[in-house]
């Protein structure tokens, strides 16, 4: 089976809508218009990073099914991207069971990462995989009776949230209420249902970046591993990341037994973040993402083909290769002020190694805890990547104007 590509902007245009178009979107744009693809990006406001560097852009709200159904019928995309977890996914099954369009990964994947209860119960109770102890519960009466069930400290998370939003560690009965009361704030919708997990006491976390992509001989899908990535993360937001992690070979292989399981059994091709905590040689499953991964910026400078060339070639049926050829780290720029039409100082003092690079994501807003840029890093040990990637970060300050 061959593969074949139009030209942008022509009738023969091979053509991609991204759902969210946020910093990890950017990057998958850009490797898709290095191929030749026909980039649409879609978020709910203007100016969105990704717009920025797509052939068309759209502002809607995508948690709308009209709005989102409408979007898709005039642009007939071959592959939607959902880069966010906030759309209206019940029309992207729809639109995958009558053949639209590809849902990347699959509709199925999308559908339940979205939802924590989705994930956690396809990788505990359908998939056998070790997690933490959890119950769901979805009033306060239920939920102090599931945190004395799971036992304390624990950590609270609604079901449908990311990036540490609502989330809580609680320590004792006497956190409960204020916990439950600060998980209400942070859910996208379905306000109430929370999840509560015992606390694993793990030496590191790691992301395991896992492809499903096309063998290009056979057609069969294949899956293949990036290096480990550790991770260190802040209220539930990721602050700095490194590759390799290292960790013994029985963790590593443990590692890719559940990755390869909770992938095949999301299905489609693209690249995922499945979310691991590491004890010794003893691995649990956390969470996943169908899409390129934060902490996987650092990709950016130690792989040979990043996340993001990695998924643009996954989906459209390239093969892919996730070598390493640096040992390499990421530190997050923070806004650390509120406003827009900021600005950016210290480039010239953050590059002035040559083994560090920067990416600014060009977002119109900017408050407080908002990443607005990463820098990456290359040197011979993690620790010397960490150090000087933290330096970077640090050498950029943001200023209002
Ligand atoms: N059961 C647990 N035991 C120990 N640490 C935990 C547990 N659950 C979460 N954490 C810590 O909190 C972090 C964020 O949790 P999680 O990944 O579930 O939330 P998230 O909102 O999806 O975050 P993100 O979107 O940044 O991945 C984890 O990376 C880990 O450091
Ligand atoms: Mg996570």
């Amino acid at each position: 089976m061959s593969v074949t590509i139009g030209t942008p902007l022509q009738s023969s245009a091979y053509k991609v809508l991204l759902l969210g178009s946020g910093e990890l979107g950017k990057e998958v744009v850009i490797s898709l218009q290095r191929l030749g693809v026909e980039v649409h990006a879609a978020d709910r406001y203007d100016h969105a990073p990704a717009m920025q560097v797509a052939h068309y852009s759209y502002t809607l709200n995508m948690a709308d099914a009209d709005e989102l159904k409408q979007l898709i019928q005039q642009i007939q995309p071959h592959l939607i991207i959902p880069e966010i977890e906030a759309i209206a996914t019940e029309v992207l099954v729809e639109i995958e069971e009558q053949n639209i369009a590809t849902v990347i990964p699959s509709a199925k994947a999308v559908n339940l990462t979205m939802n924590r209860e989705g994930i956690r119960r396809l990788a505990a109770e359908e998939l056998g995989l070790p997690t933490s102890a959890y119950r769901f519960a979805d009033s306060l009466e239920s939920f102090r009776a599931a945190c004395d069930d799971v036992g304390y400290p624990n950590f609270v998370k609604p079901v449908m949230s990311s990036s540490g939003k609502g989330q809580s560690r609680v320590t004792s009965f006497d956190e409960v209420d204020a916990a439950w009361e600060y998980a209400q704030t942070g859910g996208r919708v379905n306000q109430g249902t929370v999840i509560v997990e015992s606390q694993i006491d793990f030496d590191f976390e790691i992301t395991l970046l896992t492809v499903r992509a096309k063998n290009p001989v056979t057609g069969e899908i294949e899956t293949s591993y990036c290096d480990p990535i550790g991770h260190r993360q802040d209220s539930g937001d990721y602050v700095e990341s490194w590759q390799p992690q290292p960790m013994t070979p029985a963790a590593l292989e443990e590692s890719k037994r559940i990755a390869h399981k909770v992938t095949t059994a999301l299905g489609g091709c693209g690249i995922f973040g499945v979310e691991l905590f590491v004890k010794g040689d003893k691995v649990w499953f956390s969470e996943v993402s169908p899409r390129p991964h934060d902490t996987g910026l650092v990709t950016l400078a130690s792989q040979f083909q990043s996340e993001f060339e990695l998924h643009a070639r996954a989906i459209l049926g390239l093969p892919v290769n996730t070598a390493r050829h640096s040992v390499a780290a990421s530190a997050v720029i923070y806004a650390g002020v509120d406003g827009s039409n900021l600005s950016f100082s210290g480039l010239n003092l953050a590059l002035a190694d040559g083994n560090t690079d920067l990416r600014l994501f060009g977002k119109p807003e900017g408050f407080k805890r908002r990443r607005m840029g990463v820098a990456t890093a290359r040197a011979e040990t993690i620790e010397q990547a960490r150090e000087l990637a933290l330096q970077a970060s640090n050498q950029v300050s943001v200023n209002q104007n």
